[in-house]
């Protein structure tokens, strides 16, 4: 979630339309970002040059040009699968699936598990194969439309309950990030202390524990809330751990599979691509970010802590960096109007963010990207529901009645 980079977009706006693309690059370049051993896409200067060449094309900026482009062609897709991942802004993702779902009167694959139960938000856990008595149960003849909450991904069970024509998403984030986010949500720190009490004191036990995870893992844990999550979530087992052959053939599968892997670290950039891959519009795919943890440890890492962790999550390195190379060739494949899509996008977002937060009812004009729409209070709630509220209403909606919500159970 680039909360900051939204915040910091509320300051664009000030500024005269033409400006507006290169000042997002220029924030982008400042961010920071750059996943090791692969080419940021706002770092390469033959994109930017491009930019550059297209922020002078008046055409593109203005309102009135290709009004028709706001009538798509496309039919836009209503079956939807996400592999919901841990620790990757996936909440924020499920929100924006159940606006859509809900708004266009859509069936969800929902647990089936009693309310307030342990994980009863997650479908079905690793060594669980997804089957039907995992989902709360449709009425007779009806279809399932939306799944959004945790399941280990396994192609044939998905297959078996999500429609034929569904499309596959999901999202990956920075494994180490990921790591360092599952770390604090879970409190692993607490669980370091009772093994190792002595600990009580030490300064950074993130790299404590990265120095010897067998102490607090066990040998023979090849997947955990702390080690190789993603890649779990999305299928992989013991024998991709061991066989890279096996793992390189189960990646190109997910690579078929799923029409749109995210990347946490271009999150906006992937929502407008889900918009393009899904034809949905701007207003499906806004958000305000939900879940995140707001009061972060500014932690220090050494290159060693950076390497334990490369070894400890071997695989889920291997998955990201693939998936961000494949992302990053989408991205450079996109034609001028996408990137100009994108800051008007953000801009949208900063001022849906500022009127829901002041309690205002907005506007948003219409443009070649979006037709008019308003953002009021109603939609300002729909937009802070979290996965445990979103649950308790889509329960009833589906007619379920005991439901009372407990919103200290983990998202
Ligand atoms: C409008 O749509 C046409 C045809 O798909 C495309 O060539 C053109 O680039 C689009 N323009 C904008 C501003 O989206
Ligand atoms: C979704 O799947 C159902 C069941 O296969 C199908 O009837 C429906 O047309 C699909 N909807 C879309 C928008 O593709
Ligand atoms: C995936 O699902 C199928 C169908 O239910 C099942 O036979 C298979 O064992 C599952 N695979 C794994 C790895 O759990
Ligand atoms: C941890 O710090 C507290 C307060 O400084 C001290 O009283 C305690 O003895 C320390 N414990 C250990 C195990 O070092
Ligand atoms: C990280 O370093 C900064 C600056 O030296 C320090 O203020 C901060 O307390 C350190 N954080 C941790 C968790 O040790
Ligand atoms: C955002 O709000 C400002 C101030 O009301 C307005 O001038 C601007 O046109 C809005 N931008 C978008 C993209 O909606
Ligand atoms: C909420 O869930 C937690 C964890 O399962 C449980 O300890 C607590 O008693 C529950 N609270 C209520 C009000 O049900």
């Amino acid at each position: 979630m680039r909360m900051t980079r939204t915040q910091k977009c509320i300051c664009c706006l000030v500024v005269v339309p033409l400006s507006v693309v290169i000042l997002v690059l220029s924030h982008a370049l400042q961010d920071g970002f750059s996943p090791k051993g692969y080419q940021d896409y706002r770092h390469d200067n033959s994109m930017s040059e491009t930019i550059h060449h297209w922020s002078g094309q008046q055409g593109y900026f203005g309102p009135k040009t290709n009004k028709d482009n706001v009538t798509k062609t496309c039919s836009p897709a209503q079956n939807i699968t996400f592999v919901k991942t841990h620790k990757t802004g996936s909440s924020t993702v499920a929100n924006i699936l159940m606006r859509y779902g809900i708004v266009n009167d859509l069936n969800f694959a929902l647990p089936n598990k009693k309310w307030n139960s342990p994980g009863f938000n997650i479908i079905s856990r690793a060594g669980e194969v997804l089957t039907k008595k995992y989902i709360y149960p449709l009425p007779e003849g009806e279809e399932y439309n939306i799944l959004f909450n945790h399941a280990i991904y396994n192609r044939t069970a998905f297959r078996m309950i999500m429609p034929e024509n569904a499309v596959y998403i999901t999202i990956l984030r920075e494994p180490f990030r990921q790591f360092v986010s599952s770390f604090e949500y879970y409190r692993i720190d607490r669980g370091m202390v009772q093994v190792e009490p002595s600990l009580i004191n030490a300064s950074n036990l993130i790299s404590t524990y990265l120095a010897s995870p067998n102490l607090f893992l066990g040998k023979t844990t090849l997947f955990s809330y702390t080690k190789n999550k993603e890649a779990e979530d999305l299928g992989f087992g013991k024998e991709q751990f061991f066989n890279s052959e096996s793992f390189l053939n189960y990646l190109s599968s997910i690579e078929n599979d799923f029409k749109l892997v995210m990347i946490l670290e271009y999150f906006d950039e992937s929502l407008l691509l889900l918009k393009h891959e899904l034809c949905w519009t701007i207003r499906d795919i806004l958000y305000i970010p939900l879940n995140a943890n707001n009061k972060k440890t500014v932690w220090n890492f050494t290159e060693v802590d950076h390497e334990n962790h490369r070894r400890l999550s071997h695989l889920d390195y291997a998955l990201y960096e693939h998936f961000l190379k494949v992302f990053t060739q989408k991205l450079k494949s996109q034609g001028p109007d996408f990137f100009l899509e994108l800051s008007h996008f953000q801009m949208v977002l900063a001022n849906v963010t500022e009127s829901c937060e002041a309690g205002a009812r907005l506007t948003v004009s219409g443009t070649v990207w979006n037709k008019p729409f308003v953002v009021d209070s109603h939609e300002c709630d729909l937009l802070r529901m979290s996965v445990i509220s979103g649950l308790e209403l889509l329960y009833k909606r589906a007619g379920r009645t005991d439901n009372s919500r407990n919103e200290s159970v983990i998202v």
